[in-house]
């Protein structure tokens, strides 16, 4: 039997999915290969390792129990502990979403405790979680992308210069992001100048990079991948919403969105879809797993990758787990193969030399 730490909560605006994602994956964890450690990340990022795992009454959200004692310190090069005692774990499932989970920066902290951890590393999730990034590296490996601009924090006449530019290369309706987000915090759609300044406005209380983008009109695609060096799309689901796929539709009211899993869509339009799934996984160097999210274009039907998701949704009923089951991979035998895809990783990693022989 192997120990998985399960990390789940953290410091992100999505620190309430996380209490959801972690339940899915504490509950489904094949018991009879592995036993679930659960350690709490709180708002403030503190770790508590959990010796009596609880939920809500739902039975679906973790909770968070903060003992003094049992804080855990991760320690360079030994591992985890608490207490002054060594925690035994075989290997590490983050299910953080968001800013320090899903952007490297965890990842850094796991590799410097030399400990095996499922999904991408440093660079796919650092690559991954910023949207600009990620794009320029997809459009460098001749994938579609949807067209943007970025506009940085700086003074206010650069922004004005910026934001007339983008009016005049894009026109309205636009989508303003911040460059390092999730769950659409920080999204705002505009339809004029006056609410482009406030959408601008308020992306920069998450990020010091924005994006600004054309509205697309279509169809929204995601696609699951699974893999390391020879990732493989499952078939890929839509996500039909009202304006916009924005946070409360996402998790105040999940009613007002329709996933449709699989999604209806031509032969040559899913095969197309998840090619490009596998070949932008691929390119940010994403490693385990992750969710490629498309427009399909109304008029033209052309496929246009929007983002990716590193640490997606994790639920049972999330879109990735989805789309893994209605494929022939059930949530438990998913978690069981990213856990294989971390282990390999591990061993092909730790035969590696940091200095000359
Ligand atoms: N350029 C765009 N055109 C149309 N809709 C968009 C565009 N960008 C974002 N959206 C809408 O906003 C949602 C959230 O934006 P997204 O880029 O996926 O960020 P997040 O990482 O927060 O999910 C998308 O699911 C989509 O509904
Ligand atoms: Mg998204």
């Amino acid at each position: 039997m192997k120990t998985v730490a399960i990390l789940y909560g953290g410091k992100s605006g999505e620190h309430e999915v996380s209490l959801r994602s972690g339940g899915a994956v504490f509950s489904h964890l094949d018991r009879e290969l592995y036993v679930p450690l659960l350690i709490a990340v709180d708002h403030y990022g503190v770790w508590y390792l959990q010796q009596n795992p609880c939920f809500e009454e739902d039975k679906k959200t973790l909770t968070i129990h903060r003992n003094e004692n049992s804080i855990v310190s991760v320690i360079p090069g030994l591992g985890l502990f608490y207490n002054n005692k060594k925690i035994e774990v075989d290997i590490v499932f983050p299910v953080l979403h968001g800013t320090f989970g899903e952007d490297g920066t965890l990842q850094g902290l796991l590799e410097l405790a030399g400990l095996p951890y499922a999904g991408s590393a440093v660079l796919g999730s650092a690559l991954g979680m910023d949207k600009a990034m990620a794009k320029q590296i997809w459009i460098q490996s001749d994938l579609p992308v949807v067209p943007f601009s970025v506009v940085n924090d700086k003074s206010a006449t650069h922004i004005n210069n910026s934001l007339d530019l983008v009016i005049e290369k894009f026109g309205f309706p636009l989508f303003i992001k911040p460059a390092n987000a999730g769950s659409s915090v920080g999204v705002t759609k505009a339809n004029s100048r006056d609410e482009l300044e406030w959408g601008v406005k308020s992306g920069f209380k998450y990020d010091r990079k924005l994006l600004i983008e054309p509205a697309i009109e279509g169809r929204e695609i995601e696609c699951s991948v699974i893999g390391n060096s020879e990732p493989v799309s499952f078939l890929p689901g839509e996500v039909i919403s009202g304006d916009f796929y924005d946070y409360d539709s996402k998790y105040i009211h999940p009613e007002s969105v329709k996933l449709s899993v699989p999604a209806h869509l031509k032969d040559n339009l899913k095969k197309e879809i998840k090619a490009k799934a596998e070949k932008a996984f691929l390119a940010v160097g994403a490693e385990g797993f992750a969710r490629v999210d498309f427009f399909i274009e109304k008029e033209t039907e052309n496929i246009l990758i929007n983002e990716i998701n590193t640490l997606p949704g994790f639920t049972e009923i999330s879109m990735f787990a989805k789309l893994c089951d209605v494929s022939g991979l059930p949530y438990k035998d998913m978690l069981t193969e990213i856990i294989h895809l971390a282990e390999a990783r591990f061993e092909i990693k730790s035969k590696l030399i940091f200095r000359k022989e």
